[in-house]
């Protein structure tokens, strides 16, 4: 089974989501100062690019990613843009000056919000992924919602000063094999990381 399939989001016809993330190996930092914790790791980020972009022929299939407002206001046009990728941000202020792009469906007040969004596109065929790509607190709610699938995570084996930091998850969410690449291990200026994949085993086939 490839990575199309594995995030194909439909489970029994019903939507589900995989988390993308990167942090410390050792503290779970995820972020410092509103940036990553580390100088721009090149593998890391174009397989990030890789793994959560629309791999469907079919140009009008989404890949959604669902950011927190902070997370967003970081992303490039690049990242915004990339391979039929769309995004949903998430802000209880729906905060007006949250930057705005063509990619973005729209503002969610609410993760549960966001994801009746993407339900209702996907019950409209034009769904391909769902991928939650933090911050924290998204990620912690996340973490625990019964359709999530997997975690993509990155594990950097180094130790940056971190604000942020990515929840622990429990034995529920076990090791398996990473079939978004072969080339899992790198090092890159002295930093050396690995891309590990957790699946969830008990996702279970109720509706969001
Ligand atoms: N290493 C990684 O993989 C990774 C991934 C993502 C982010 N990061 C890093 O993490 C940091 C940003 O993350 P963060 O945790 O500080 O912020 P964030 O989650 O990106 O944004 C926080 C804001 O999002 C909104 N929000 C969060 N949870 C919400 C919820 N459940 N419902 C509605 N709105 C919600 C709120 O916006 P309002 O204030 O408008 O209500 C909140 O102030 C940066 O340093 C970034 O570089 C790292």
């Amino acid at each position: 089974m490839d990575i199309m399939e594995q995030n194909v989001s439909i489970t029994n016809g019903i939507i589900t989501f995989d988390m993308m993330a990167a942090m410390c190996h050792n503290n779970r930092g995820i972020g410092y100062q509103g940036d990553l914790p580390w100088p721009k790791l090149r593998a890391d980020f174009e397989y990030y690019l890789k793994t959560t972009s629309t791999h469907k022929k079919d140009s009008s299939l989404m890949s959604i990613h669902v950011h927190g407002r902070k997370t967003w206001a970081v992303c490039t046009d690049f990242q915004a843009s990339y391979g039929g990728v769309y995004h949903i941000v998430c802000s209880q202020s729906r905060d007006p000056s949250n930057k705005t792009h063509p990619n973005l469906l729209t503002v969610a007040g609410s993760v549960p919000e966001a994801l009746e969004n993407i339900a209702d596109l996907d019950r409209k065929g034009k769904v391909d992924s769902v991928w939650i790509m933090g911050g924290a607190g998204i990620y912690q709610e996340c973490l625990s919602h019964p359709l999530c699938g997997r975690i993509y995570l990155t594990h950097v084996y180094k130790d940056f000063p971190s604000d942020k930091f990515f929840p622990p998850f429990d034995d529920n969410f076990r090791e398996v094999k990473n079939d978004a690449t072969s080339d899992t291990y790198h090092e890159e200026d002295g930093i050396s990381f690995e891309f590990k994949v957790y699946q969830n085993i008990r996702k279970c086939n109720t509706s969001i």
